[in-house]
Parts: C-alpha cells; sequence; structure tokens
C-alpha cells in the first residue's frame, strides 16, 4: 500500500522513524485512493476492541485520548472512554477543536483545545491532575506520519502496564506507518477490524520488563 523508508532518529519505542517520503507527503492526513464507504466512521466492532481494551487495564488512573468525539457521544470513542473510566481517574481529552461540552471537574473529565504535538500542555495537566503517567493512551486525531509520530511519542509518559489503541490502522498514512515501526521487542502489538468497511483499530501492549511494576 505505502512504501515506509526508515529513517535514522531515534523515536521512543519504534525501530526506525518512518517516512512515505518521497513518494507521499508525510503531513496529509487521509489519501482519497482509498475511500470506501463505512457505515459508522468508529464502528460497533471499534468501539468493542477499544471497551475490552480499557477494560484489561486494571484500575486505570490516566486516559488520554487524541480526537475527541466528533460522533454522536454513545458512538464515538469518547462515549467508550467516559462511560467506562472509574470515577476517580482522570480523563484527558486533546482536540483541536473546542470539546469543552465534556468537561466536567468533578467527575476528573477534561478537555483540551489545542494541537496534540504540544504534548508538554497535556503532560502539566496530568500534574495538576496528580498523574505522572498515562494507563490508556488513545490516538485518533490527524493522522498523516508526521502528526501520528508526534501523537505516539505520549508513550514516554506511557506505565508500565498502560495501553494504546490507534484508530484507522488499514489504509491512514500515518496511523499504518506508525504502527509498522513499531518495535516487537518493546511491545505486542494487534490489528482488528482489518476486513470489510472499517477503517481499522490496534491495540499496543508494552512486553513485560521484569522488575517494572506500578509506580
Ligand atoms: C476522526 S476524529 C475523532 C473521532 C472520535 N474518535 C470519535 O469517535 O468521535 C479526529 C479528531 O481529531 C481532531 N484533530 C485534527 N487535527 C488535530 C491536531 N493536530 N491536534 C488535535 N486534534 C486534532 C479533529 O478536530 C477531530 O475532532
Amino acid at each position: 500500500m505505502y512504501t515506509i523508508a526508515q529513517q535514522p532518529g531515534p523515536v521512543v519505542g519504534l525501530k526506525y522513524r518512518p517516512s512515505l517520503a518521497p513518494g507521499r507527503d508525510d503531513n496529509v492526513d487521509f489519501y482519497n485512493e482509498f475511500y470506501r464507504p463505512v457505515p459508522r466512521e468508529f464502528s460497533a466492532a471499534n468501539q468493542e476492541v477499544l471497551r475490552q481494551a480499557l477494560l484489561s487495564v486494571p484500575a486505570p488512573r490516566c486516559i488520554v485520548e487524541i480526537g475527541v468525539q466528533r460522533n454522536p457521544l454513545p458512538e464515538s470513542s469518547t462515549g467508550i472512554l467516559l462511560a467506562h473510566k472509574p470515577g476517580d481517574c482522570l480523563y484527558i481529552g486533546v482536540d483541536i477543536e473546542d470539546k469543552s461540552h465534556l468537561d466536567n471537574a468533578s467527575r476528573r473529565i477534561h478537555t483540551l483545545k489545542m494541537d496534540s504535538a504540544d504534548r508538554g500542555r497535556v503532560y502539566r495537566q496530568m500534574e495538576a491532575g496528580g498523574a505522572k503517567t498515562i494507563d490508556f493512551l488513545f490516538i485518533d486525531g490527524w493522522h498523516s506520519v508526521n502528526q501520528c509520530l508526534a501523537d505516539w511519542q505520549y508513550v514516554e509518559r506511557l506505565a508500565p502496564d498502560g495501553v494504546v489503541v490507534m484508530h484507522d490502522t488499514n489504509v491512514h498514512p500515518g496511523p499504518v506507518a506508525v504502527f509498522e515501526a513499531i518495535d516487537e521487542a518493546l511491545f505486542i502489538k494487534a490489528k482488528y477490524c482489518t476486513e470489510g468497511p472499517d477503517w481499522g483499530i490496534s491495540v499496543v501492549r508494552r512486553r513485560a520488563v521484569a522488575g517494572e511494576g506500578r509506580v
């Protein structure tokens, strides 16, 4: 589908820095040649994968979602995360658009209107909420290679037993390229919903490291 070049330069958790250049543009979200109608942007099967991945994390304390509710809340990733997060779990939703209708301080739900590449701002919000690490990271923002590389780097704050879920791993350039580059020596990665009219979703878990546990 894509010719992925392996650029030098370390990126946390990746085998190499992927690039689709020179054939394609690393700032493009989607190539229309891969368009196909899908009944729902975030399918029922996607929702179930996300739900199971969240429930697999014992007592998550901090969720970061990149790309917040664009679909009706019950059909969105955000709806799943907010419905299943423990009450004391901090949720930080990051979107370039205003999603403040979701904010609820008593439920520890905060949204930030910002470019997801500004990780420092999210880390300051985490610190304000008493969270040192991210237990659950969901990536579904701008799907270019460059933006997905920036979003993946939140992994530098991923808890030892944290989980990353990425949407749109079937044909969108950034998720496809970043998924391929994830270092299997460090992570167990799996694609779901790869058949049928679906944009696909992936779950990435750290491999257990002796002596590492929750902090
Ligand atoms: C595919 S939608 C997310 C859909 C959502 N997961 C759902 O289930 O409804 C992508 C979102 O990413 C946001 N976005 C695009 N570029 C962004 C950026 N650079 N930083 C943060 N958010 C961005 C868009 O505003 C949009 O709300």
